[in-house]
């Protein structure tokens, strides 16, 4: 079974094959929701689109193991790559690597995570 080590939070936590991440870190105790960098995460915990993959707010890097991460799907590349509304486009420049939505990832194999990265709002890698 895969282990995801939860950075933030130093913790580990060993995971079914194919489980899916936001399921398993809310399961766990983690929290994945941080609003806008801390503001308003309160809010967000109740207010986001509940795995569905449109809010970006579950938005996560995955610093070591991204390759034992499933594929991502259509509607979690345009809710990082299109979507306007989406606070994950604004995290994904720079991250296009590792960033994930939680909830549209399913874990294959032991993974490094990092939960409620900010938002790149200064723009420091927009043009990286
Ligand atoms: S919970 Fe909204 S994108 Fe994951």
């Amino acid at each position: 079974m895969p282990i995801v080590n939860f950075v933030n939070e130093k913790k580990q936590v060993q995971v079914p094959e194919g489980a899916n991440l936001r399921t398993e870190a809310m399961k766990a105790g983690i929290k994945l929701y941080n609003g806008l960098n801390g503001y308003g995460a309160k809010l967000n915990e109740l207010v986001n689109c509940h795995g569905f993959g449109h809010c970006g707010t579950c938005r996560v890097l995955i610093t070591k193991g991204a390759d034992n991460a499933s594929p991502m799907g259509m509607v979690e590349t345009f809710t990082c790559k299109y979507n306007p509304l989406s606070p994950a486009l604004f995290a994904f420049i720079g991250n296009e690597d590792k960033m994930r939505l939680a909830c549209r990832t399913k874990v294959m194999g032991d993974m490094d995570v990092v939960t409620r990265p900010d938002l790149n709002l200064t723009g420091d890698n927009f043009f990286s």
